[in-house]
């Protein structure tokens, strides 16, 4: 609750200071810089906050007189969903979310949130890489007041619980798990037989701790990160999505660059790209080193087939719903088929 009142009061505050700027920029000093406000969830040691700064670093290099990049990380600007919130409105400029919340702003995204969408990790990157699959879904929230520029790496999401070796789908019966907030991933959670616990990340620490679930699915780095390892002593790698994260800008802020400023940001928007892929693997590494060795994790690999046979129909009644994916859900196929799974 506290969080929300920040996030309120900081909403206010943004969009006065908003309109204050823009105020100066139009009439009294002409050498105002614009602040770019970028808000995301993770700590400043994950790969995402290390991308944003280099891309800090690279505006203010190429058009320091104009802008002044500020990097809110931990959820400083309220929670993910409030963060899109103000994104979309214009208090803040860009922020990172994950496609799964991008889902209640346009239907497209529901298809980067199927489980077992992607055969390999491969697969899922170069789909990602590919524009005749992301364009038309990035494209789609634009009515709804943002822009995705550019999409992140988020790993494999697998289930982890405080003390239950999960195994396979029955072991996850009566089990209360957090997911995030998306129909997809009710749906999914249901389907594999546990109870699907909606709430924000920043909630799932205090909820394992006081009980509230008994797990939660995310990638490697929610243990070491977020803690999560200090409570959770089984990770199961039953590989059930990988969910990019996306960076999306306001249609306020992009679409008042002009075409030389925007050819900036597009540079600035691959080299967050590129740096926070480039972070990825080590850190994904080096959490599970810290996981197993610090915190005492047990990592368990399960046989993924019964939890992928569940979720599997869930494709079919994408489509049923929203036949304008097709094509593009033809077209990951045939990367699944060129780079298929190794296990
Ligand atoms: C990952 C992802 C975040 C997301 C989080 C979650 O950490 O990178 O964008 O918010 O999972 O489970 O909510």
């Amino acid at each position: 609750m506290k969080k929300r009142y920040r996030a309120v009061a900081l909403a206010l505050l943004l969009t006065m200071t908003v309109g204050m700027t823009a105020g100066c920029g139009a009439s009294s000093s002409e050498n105002a810089k614009k602040i770019i406000r970028i808000g995301h969830n993770q700590s400043t040691n994950h790969p995402t906050h290390i991308a944003l700064l280099a891309f800090e670093e690279f505006i203010e290099e190429e058009l320091g007189d104009k802008y002044d990049v500020e990097v809110f990380p931990s959820e400083l600007l309220g929670s993910q969903n409030e963060m899109v919130q103000l994104t979309q409105t214009g208090a803040i400029d860009f922020c990172v979310a994950s496609n799964s919340l991008l889902e209640t702003f346009s239907d497209n995204y529901t298809l980067f949130n199927l489980p077992y969408l992607f055969a390999s990790s491969e697969a899922y990157h170069v789909a990602m890489d590919d524009e005749n699959i992301t364009g038309p879904i990035f494209e789609s929230t634009k009515q709804a007041g943002f822009e995705a520029v550019t999409w992140l790496d988020a790993g494999t999401r697998n289930f982890y619980t405080v003390d239950t070796a999960i195994e396979t789908p029955d072991d996850l019966k009566g089990m209360k798990i957090r997911v995030q907030q998306s129909p997809t991933n009710v749906e999914m959670m249901d389907r594999l037989g546990g109870s699907a616990t909606p709430m924000g990340f920043g909630d799932v620490y205090t909820s394992l701790q006081s009980k509230i679930i008994d797990g939660a699915e995310n990638n490697e780095l929610a243990l070491t990160d977020n803690g999560h390892g200090d409570v959770c002593k089984y990770y199961s790698y039953d590989m059930h999505q990988m969910i990019p994260d996306i960076l999306i800008g306001s249609n306020t802020f992009v679409d008042g660059l002009d075409s030389e400023e925007r050819a900036v940001f597009e540079e600035g928007f691959e080299l967050v790209n590129q740096v926070q892929r480039e972070e990825w693997v080590d850190a994904v590494a080096e959490a599970k080193e810290r996981a197993e060795n610090e915190q005492g994790v047990t990592f368990l690999y399960p046989d993924t087939e019964p939890f992928r046979e569940i979720c599997l129909p869930m494709h079919d009644s994408m489509l049923e719903k929203y036949p304008d994916l097709e094509p593009i859900y033809e077209a990951i196929q045939a990367y699944n088929e060129e780079y298929p799974s190794e296990e």
